[in-house]
């Protein structure tokens, strides 16, 4: 934790739950407790947010959201926790004190400070005499006065000014450089990096300036286009989404975002009522941007050119956004159009339609395909199998099934077929020739060629790692494990799939673990996770003690087949939760049919609980 105990708990104090959460929600008293409609789900007919104010909590007992103030502002208004802490603590008036680094807050403070400062110079010199080509250059753009104020756009008048402006707040050189504002001559003078430019403020999702875009109005040759800041303690542009303060009410409320290349592009649209937009700004989609949007909205509609890089950008995006749970939505634009041409030119309406029209991944995927000339029967069939590698990136695996049938059609296939080489991939997976993920590397460019695998432990279910522990543990294991009929598929997390068809590979070696980690193939994230997952301390059932005293002794077969009834037990209870939740909104006679479901499945549970028990 960062902020000192103390200090967190004088604020949780002041910070009310019912006072937080009473300034966002219609709160009624009923006996000890406050009820609210739930603001995390769709919450209409009765009011199923609880509070109990005596403990300090929240829970809801429909969507099961639940937490203590912090975590509420976390949620609704889409802050990390620290976030929320820092944000109540301004509100409440509470001086967090940091646990360690009190020198380093206040150097990043200086640097909101100093760019806050900077942007509001650069937004009024737009009103100035000399600034007369800037503003001509946004009116041609087609923006209005109040879009400069709300994107406070800007304009660097030359080398010095916004230098000597600052001097003349109070800033010394050295905040004004490390702002990323300033670079340094060789002489040791400053220098505005955005001289001449007109400038865009980047702003973080609360709205505090992190950076700037500088776009050359010369028309010069020779000159970059765009000049943006460079890394600094608070603009990583792997992090930022440009508009996203703009825009995040918008994305929450319609539940949906639309990610577009460049800086133009957010304002136009935003500007023509499309708000729900933000920018990747001219970098690939990195993991980090994606964490962000995810917080207010899992839709997502991307629009990138239609040239080269467009479709390489759209493809890296579709791969890590199926990673990371986006449901996504592919936009496609006329030739040569780009989000701000087409609504500038063409209005508003052409746009929507194109939205409208968008594609699913896979479609998106398939024409891009049939594009050119007509592909040889190889690489067609090379083709279905990076679809189905694509579609394995899918953690929920239910969706695959769909998924599957929509492939089969768009590629005039049987689903039979479809179905077969998928799970043929599945059960060859190598690590060689598999695009699996596991933590990605900082930087955005080396996104694209990372060759990964798909593995965390965390999201392995604790009946899985039993299986995975003892069939790693010895080849003699393994083996029972496979004659009980135990394949890729028996697992439910993509994780434990991922590490049993590894397993798989090295069956026949002495050593199952150490064959692994002295296999160069695999990333060194992946062996330091399976060895964690082998000595993780935590049993994950009381079983698991007996096997690792008795190596010799235990009996496998009967450990396994309770796992596997355990995890048998784990897909039911999915399943009945789910037709739970539908049950409230069915008509009747899906109700009919959910409710005989249930009892199927009631029962099912019923016998298997029996035999785990006995
Ligand atoms: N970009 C950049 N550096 C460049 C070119 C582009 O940072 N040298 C980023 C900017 O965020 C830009 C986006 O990539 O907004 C898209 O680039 P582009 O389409 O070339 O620019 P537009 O914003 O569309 O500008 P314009 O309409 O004036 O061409
Ligand atoms: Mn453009």
């Amino acid at each position: 934790m960062r902020y000192s105990k103390e200090t967190i708990e004088e604020l949780r104090f002041k910070a009310d739950i019912l006072d937080v959460i009473g300034e966002y929600l219609r709160l009624k008293r009923v006996g000890k407790r406050y009820v609210a409609f739930c603001p995390f789900h769709d919450d209409k007919k009765t009011p199923s947010f609880s509070i109990s104010p005596e403990l300090g909590l929240y829970h809801c007992f429909g969507c099961k959201r639940s937490g203590d103030a912090f975590k509420f502002i976390s949620d609704y208004l889409g802050m990390t926790y620290t976030e929320a802490i820092e944000f109540l603590a301004k509100k409440y008036n509470v001086n967090l004190k940091a646990v360690a680094d009190k020198k380093s807050s206040d150097e990043i403070d200086t640097l909101f400070n100093v760019l806050s400062s900077a942007a509001n110079i650069y937004h009024a010199n737009l009103f100035k005499k000399e600034s007369a080509a800037a503003l001509e250059y946004f009116y041609k753009r087609n923006f209005t006065q109040n879009t400069l104020k709300e994107f406070l756009l800007g304009y660097s008048i030359n080398y010095d000014n916004v230098i000597h402006e600052l001097k003349k707040l109070g800033f010394d050189e050295k905040a004004i450089v490390d702002a990323g504002i300033a670079g340094r001559r060789n002489d040791g003078s400053l220098y505005d990096r955005f001289a001449g430019r007109v400038i865009f403020t980047i702003r973080d999702f609360l709205g505090r300036v992190v950076g700037f875009g500088g776009r050359d109005i010369s028309g010069r040759d020779n000159v970059a286009k765009y000049v943006n800041s460079p890394q600094t303690k608070i603009y990583d542009k792997s992090k930022i989404l440009y508009g996203i303060f703009e825009a995040r009410n918008e994305i929450r409320n319609l539940d949906k975002a639309i990610i577009v290349e460049g800086y133009i592009d957010v304002i136009s649209l935003h500007q023509a009522g499309i708000k729900n937009v933000v920018a990747s700004s001219g970098t690939a989609l990195t993991q980090k941007q994606l964490d962000l949007l995810g917080r207010y909205s899992k839709n997502l509609f991307l629009v990138f050119d239609a040239d080269e890089a467009g479709q390489k950008a759209t493809s890296r995006a579709i791969e890590l956004g199926l990673l990371k749970g986006f449901d996504l939505k592919i936009v496609t634009l006329p030739d040569g159009e780009d989000p701000d041409s087409l609504v500038n030119n063409h209005g508003k309406a052409l746009f929507e339609a194109r939205l409208r029209d968008s594609k699913t991944f896979l479609k998106y995927s398939v024409d891009t395909f049939f594009a050119g000339s007509e592909p040889t029967a190889l690489a067609k069939s090379n083709f279905a199998r990076d679809m189905l590698a694509l579609i394995s990136k899918i953690q929920d695996t239910f969706q695959h099934d769909f998924l599957i049938t929509e492939l089969a059609s768009l590629l005039d296939l049987t689903e039979n077929q479809v179905r077969l080489l998928y799970s043929e991939r599945n059960k060859n997976v190598k690590p060689s020739s598999q695009k699996i993920e596991t933590d990605i590397p900082e930087k955005p460019q080396d996104l694209i060629e990372e060759d990964t695998l798909h593995f965390n432990v965390d999201e392995i279910f604790p009946e899985e790692k039993i299986i995975i522990k003892l069939a790693m543990k010895l080849p003699r294991y393994f083996k029972i494990i496979d004659e009980i009929g135990v394949t890729e598929a028996t697992f439910i997390s993509a994780s434990a799939k991922t590490v049993y068809s590894i397993i798989h590979e090295y069956s026949n070696e002495l050593n199952i673990l150490q064959s692994i980690i002295e296999d160069e193939n695999y990333p060194s994230s992946v062996k330091n996770s399976l060895i964690s997952l082998m000595m993780e301390e935590e049993a994950p059932s009381e079983r698991w003690k007996e096997i690792d005293e008795t190596v010799e002794n235990i009996d496998v077969r009967k450990i396994i087949s309770d796992a596997l009834f355990r995890l048998e037990l784990r897909i039911i209870n999915n399943e009945i939760d789910e037709i739970k939740s539908r049950i409230a909104n069915a008509d009747s006679e899906i109700l009919d049919r959910l409710l005989k479901r249930l009892a199927e499945l009631t029962h099912k549970r019923n016998s298997l609980t029996q035999k785990i028990l006995s």
